[in-house]
């Protein structure tokens, strides 16, 4: 079967060194060529990509190439929607990392072109990917611990602020501890859950970037709860704890851990059955001993993706999962009080 062209839009950090390698793997998948403004992205992604490769400065070149047939776009998050949106008048298949777009008009336009389009269309939501969260959405949908109640979260990558792209030190641009960390957590809680959030809030902090820090309340449709922390001002982490009426789950993506916890009986002696491994995971689980930076969520969502672009039935996440996300977020800032903290 023919592989399908894919072409790299945006060479940074996570386009280079993450998605262009694993579409390097990816046996479906054949890399057309690479696009970045900056000649030294460019150069680096090159070395990744191989000279056969085609090398752009405009990504609107690269889309229009004869070969390519889909798009992943890796650019900074003020420019996807019009990346996705010229990926679509091509009638290129697209993948567009997370934050879909900056403002829901703009998310709305790309959820509108790629459903016209009838090509694949998918947002970066890569945990959805992880064999972790995979197995914890079978347990869930399995009623392994009843309804759920309350779900507590955090997710934070440490950042110095010398080291953070200009684009995400200021939310204008897209950035902020929310919409950068906290839209995985949604898209996984709506997910896993198979639930709608119904009221957002948080607050948010400043301290040396733009809401470096936020925290974050939802109410599901369901009546659950969920309670979340991100930021990146706060050891590294990302877990989630789901309380329901008959037991609680846990996972945990760095560990990576996941645990049931189920009372044996109703008698006040606390005897919990635990299930902290299960076989299916045991060879990623030795590969991340191994290899601690070692995350398989990218590469299995771009699969998925590329399988989906070559006409299989695929499940992805969807653009219109980019726009609730989006619009829980910035329900949740309206909502924010901003505490800058600033000294003396
Ligand atoms: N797990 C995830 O879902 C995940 C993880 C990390 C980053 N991201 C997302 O990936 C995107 C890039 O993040 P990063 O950390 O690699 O940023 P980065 O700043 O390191 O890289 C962005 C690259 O895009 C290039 N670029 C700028 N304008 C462009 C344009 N119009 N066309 C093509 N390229 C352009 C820049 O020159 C730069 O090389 C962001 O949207 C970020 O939110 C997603």
């Amino acid at each position: 079967m023919a592989r399908v062209g894919v072409a790299l839009v945006g060479c940074g950090s996570i386009g280079s060194a993450v998605h262009l390698r694993a579409l390097g793997r990816a046996p479906a998948a054949r890399v057309v060529g690479i696009a970045d403004p900056d000649a030294a992205a460019r150069a680096r992604a090159q070395r990744i990509a191989g000279r056969d490769a085609v090398a752009s400065a405009d990504p609107l070149e690269l889309i229009a190439h004869p070969d390519t047939d889909a798009v992943v776009i890796c650019a900074p998050n003020a420019v996807h929607a019009e990346l996705a949106l010229a990926a679509c008048a091509a009638d290129r298949a697209v993948y567009v990392v997370k934050r879909l777009a900056l403002t829901t008009v703009d998310a709305r336009a790309v959820v509108a072109a790629t459903e016209a389009s009838g090509r694949a269309a998918a947002v970066g939501f890569n945990h959805r990917f992880h064999p972790l969260h995979r197995r914890a959405r079978e347990l869930l949908r399995a009623g392994a611990i009843g309804r759920v109640r309350a779900v507590t979260t955090a997710f934070c990558e440490p950042m110095p602020v010398a080291t953070m792209p200009a684009w995400k030190r200021s939310r204008a641009t897209g950035g902020g501890a929310l919409l950068d960390l906290g839209s995985h957590q949604i898209d996984l809680v709506r997910w896993l859950l198979d639930d709608e959030v119904e009221q957002a809030s948080a607050r948010l902090q400043s301290e040396l970037s733009d809401d470096d820090s936020a925290e974050l309340r939802l109410e599901l449709g369901s009546g659950a709860v969920v309670d979340g922390w991100f930021s990146f001002r706060s050891g590294r982490c990302d877990w989630l704890q789901l309380v329901g009426d008959r037991g609680v789950l846990t996972l945990d993506r760095y560990a990576p851990q996941l645990r049931l916890a189920t009372a044996r009986c109703d008698i006040g002696a606390v005897r919990r059955g635990t299930w902290p491994a299960f076989a299916a995971s045991r060879p990623w689980q030795l590969r991340k001993a191994l290899r601690p930076a070692w995350e398989p969520s990218y590469a299995r969502a771009l699969r998925a993706f590329v399988a989906a672009a070559g006409g299989a039935p695929v499940e992805l996440p969807a653009p219109r999962d980019g726009l609730r996300t989006l619009e829980v977020v910035l329900a949740a800032e309206s909502t924010a009080i901003a505490e800058p903290l600033v000294e003396g």
